[in-house]
């Protein structure tokens, strides 16, 4: 969906610059926002492109640089650390053969670590884009990232 298109579905307060911030990053098929769509946002909102760098810099989920369609985010955080996610996330670097950060050659997935996302019930815990996965097993891994890579075919 065009930028544009997507600020035209918000009133002009920027009350809704997160909601804005989600949406354009939701649409674009590499999980960014471009700098274009920032300067599009700030003069929607009227606010200056500082202000909407502020917020993208401030929310880890936000990125500024091109990703993978599917990006998996591992909670780091000390409750799923406890219950393994460093090992998960070992095996998510070794099963898709790239660190942490980095996008695999194919463009289907990047990988990320995240603080708490709030499912510590069911630790060790990730999402991949807007889908939230507890009680993570290395099983369970292999099964997503083959159900995800099917999905792009
Ligand atoms: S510590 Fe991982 S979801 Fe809360």
């Amino acid at each position: 969906m065009e930028v544009d298109t997507i600020l035209s579905k918000y009133p002009r307060s920027k009350d809704y610059l997160l909601e804005i911030l989600h949406d354009i990053q939701n649409h674009h098929p590499q999980n960014y926002i471009p700098a274009e769509a920032v300067q599009k946002v700030a003069g929607h909102l009227n606010i200056k492109r500082a202000q909407v760098y502020g917020v993208i810099g401030y929310y880890s989920m936000f990125s500024i640089k091109p990703r993978g369609k599917y990006v998996i985010r591992v909670c780091a955080s000390p409750i799923c650390n406890m219950m393994g996610s460093c090992n998960l996330l070992d095996f998510l670097k070794q099963k898709l053969g790239v660190e942490l950060g980095k996008t695999t050659a194919d463009g289907l997935f990047t990988l990320e670590t995240t603080e708490c996302l709030g499912n510590c019930a069911a630790a060790p815990a990730m999402m991949i884009n807007q889908e939230m996965f507890g009680n993570l097993t290395p099983g369970m891994i292999e099964s997503l990232l083959e159900h995800y890579s099917n999905k792009s075919k």
